[in-house]
C-alpha cells in the first residue's frame, strides 16, 4: 500500500489522490443495487493523459487492479470498486477540446457531462443525440464504457454510432489511437467499436472523436392512453410498419405513471394501463403526429393528447426520464432489468413480464424504449424480507430468460457489470465467450482492468 501511494505520488499532484477511507468509500458504487463492491485502496483523479498513463504503469508494476469510473450513474455495477483497487475517476478530464461544424465532429475528454456537450454543440447548430435519462450527470466516457442508449435511439441510434475514434490508455500505460475523424474509414479491425461497451475492461478512454448531426427542429410529443400493454405494443408495430420515424417512442405502465405522479405531481392519466409517448422533430411534426394519433386510435387508444407546444412536450419527457427514480420509491428496494427484444415481440415481452410479476407475487413496474423493444421492468420488493428478496432475484432472472427466449438480449443499454454476469455466457454461447476471453487477454494480459466484471 505504501509502495502504491509513493509510486502514484511520483506522477500525480497531491490533490489528484484521495486516501481518506470515508471519502474513497463514496466512490465504491455506481447506481445499481444488489451488486457487490469492495473498498478501494485509493481514488485517483487525473487531469492529463500522461497522468492516466502513470497510473496504469504503476498498476502494472505493482499488479494492482484498476476500476475506471465516470459519474457512477451506471445500473449494472460495472463501475463498482474491488477490494484494494485503484479507482480511476475520469471526471476531472472534462474539457471539450473541439467542435468542428464542417467535419461535424466534437473532440472531448471522457469526463465531459453528456448534457454539457449536448448544449455546447446545440449552440453551434449541431446535435449529439445519445441521451440517457441521466444525461444531466453522466459522462461521455461512461456512455462509451456502457454503450449507452437513451430516448432518442429509435431515430438516431445509440452511442456506438457516434464514436468515430478514441485515444485509449492501455493496461501497461501505452497510448492507443483508434478510428478516425473522417466521414468514412475501413482501415483495419474496428477497435473503436470494440471499446464501446467494454465497461472499462480493455483500456481507459482519454479522448473521443464524436460524430454530430445537424440540429433538428424541437420535437413535439403526443401522449396516447391504452387500456392494455398489448394494445400499446400493437400501436408501436403499426407506427413502425407504416414507415414513420418518430424521434421518440416511449412507454410507461400504470405503476410507473402513478409513481411519477406521486413523486412530481405531473398530472399524468392514472387510469391508463399503458401510456405511449411519441414525438417527431420533423419540419411539420403536427402532420406526423396526426398520422400516428390515427394509428394509436386504430390500435385501441382510449385517448390521444398532443402536447400544446414544445414546453409541454419537454414536461412529458421529464416525466419519462424520472420514471426509474420514481419507481425506486415504490418499495424499499428495486432491481432493474434492461431486456431488449425485436420490437415485434414487445407485446409478448410485456405480457410475459406481467405473468412473472403475478407468479412471484411482486410489483414490477415497466418503462420502456418501446420503439427499440427495450424494456426496463423494475422489480419492487422489501429487501428486509428474505423470501421476497429471493422472489425478486428469481423474477429478475425470469425476465432475462424470457427476453432470450423471444430472440432478445439481456441488456439493451445498461451493460452487464456484475449484475448480469452469469447471464452473459448464456446469451453469448461458448464460442463467443472464449473469443471474448481471448480479446481481453490481448489487451489486458495481467487482468488488471476492472476485474470480475462483464464475464
Ligand atoms: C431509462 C434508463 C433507466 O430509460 O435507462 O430511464
Ligand atoms: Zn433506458
Amino acid at each position: 500500500m505504501d509502495d502504491l501511494l509513493e509510486l502514484l505520488r511520483a506522477g500525480l499532484p497531491a490533490e489528484a489522490l484521495i486516501t481518506d477511507p470515508d471519502v474513497t468509500a463514496s466512490y465504491a458504487h455506481d447506481m445499481a443495487s444488489f451488486c457487490e463492491a469492495g473498498a478501494p485502496a485509493v481514488v485517483v483523479l487525473p487531469r492529463t493523459v500522461e497522468q492516466v498513463q502513470h497510473v496504469m504503469r504503476t498498476a502494472t508494476a505493482l499488479r494492482v487492479p484498476v476500476v475506471p469510473q465516470g459519474a457512477r450513474t451506471g445500473l449494472s455495477g460495472a463501475a463498482n470498486a474491488t477490494d484494494g483497487c485503484i479507482v480511476l475517476s475520469l471526471v476531472k478530464m472534462d474539457r471539450i477540446l473541439e467542435i468542428d461544424t464542417v467535419d461535424r465532429v466534437a473532440v472531448v475528454e471522457p469526463g465531459v457531462v453528456n448534457a454539457v456537450l449536448s448544449r455546447a454543440v446545440e449552440d453551434r447548430g449541431l446535435y449529439y443525440p445519445p441521451d440517457p435519462s441521466s444525461w444531466e450527470m453522466c459522462t461521455i466516457g461512461g456512455n462509451i464504457g456502457t454503450a449507452s442508449g437513451g430516448l432518442c435511439c429509435v431515430k438516431y441510434g445509440v452511442t456506438a454510432e457516434y464514436v468515430l475514434g478514441l485515444d485509449v490508455v492501455l493496461a501497461d500505460g501505452r497510448l492507443l489511437s483508434t478510428g478516425r475523424r473522417t466521414a468514412k474509414g475501413v482501415a483495419g479491425y474496428d477497435l473503436t467499436r470494440l471499446f464501446v461497451g467494454s465497461e472499462g475492461s480493455l483500456g481507459v478512454v482519454v479522448k473521443a472523436v464524436l460524430a454530430l448531426k445537424p440540429r433538428p427542429p424541437r420535437q413535439l410529443v403526443l401522449a396516447a392512453e391504452f387500456p392494455s400493454a398489448a394494445s400499446a405494443c400493437d400501436a408501436v408495430c403499426r407506427i413502425m410498419e407504416d414507415g414513420h420515424t418518430p424521434s421518440l417512442l416511449e412507454l410507461m405502465d400504470r405503476t410507473t405513471v402513478q409513481a411519477v405522479n406521486r413523486l412530481a405531481q405531473m398530472g399524468l392519466p392514472e387510469t391508463t394501463e399503458a401510456l405511449l409517448l411519441a414525438a417527431f422533430d420533423t419540419p411539420d411534426p403536427t402532420a406526423d403526429l396526426a398520422a400516428v394519433a390515427a394509428l394509436c386510435t386504430a390500435a385501441g387508444a382510449a385517448e390521444v393528447v398532443p402536447a400544446e407546444d414544445t414546453a409541454e412536450s419537454e414536461l412529458l419527457l421529464q416525466a419519462r426520464r424520472m420514471s426509474l427514480t420514481a419507481l425506486e420509491t415504490v418499495s424499499s428496494a428495486t432491481m432493474i432489468d434492461d431486456v431488449c427484444v425485436p420490437r415485434s415481440k414487445l407485446g409478448a415481452m410485456l405480457d410475459g413480464t406481467a405473468d412473472i410479476a403475478a407468479k412471484y407475487g411482486l410489483t414490477i413496474g415497466v418503462c420502456a424504449h418501446a420503439g427499440d423493444g427495450n424494456t426496463h421492468p423494475v422489480v419492487c420488493f422489501d429487501h428486509t424480507d428474505p423470501d421476497e428478496s429471493r422472489r425478486a432475484r428469481e423474477s429478475f432472472d425470469a425476465i432475462m430468460a424470457l427476453g432470450l427466449e423471444l430472440g432478445g438480449t439481456i441488456t439493451g443499454e445498461h451493460g452487464v457489470g456484475v449484475l448480469k454476469k452469469e447471464w452473459l455466457a448464456r446469451e453469448l454461447g461458448e464460442v463467443a465467450l472464449e473469443l471474448h476471453q481471448g480479446v481481453k487477454h490481448a489487451f489486458d494480459p495481467l487482468g488488471l482492468l476492472n476485474p470480475g466484471k462483464v464475464f
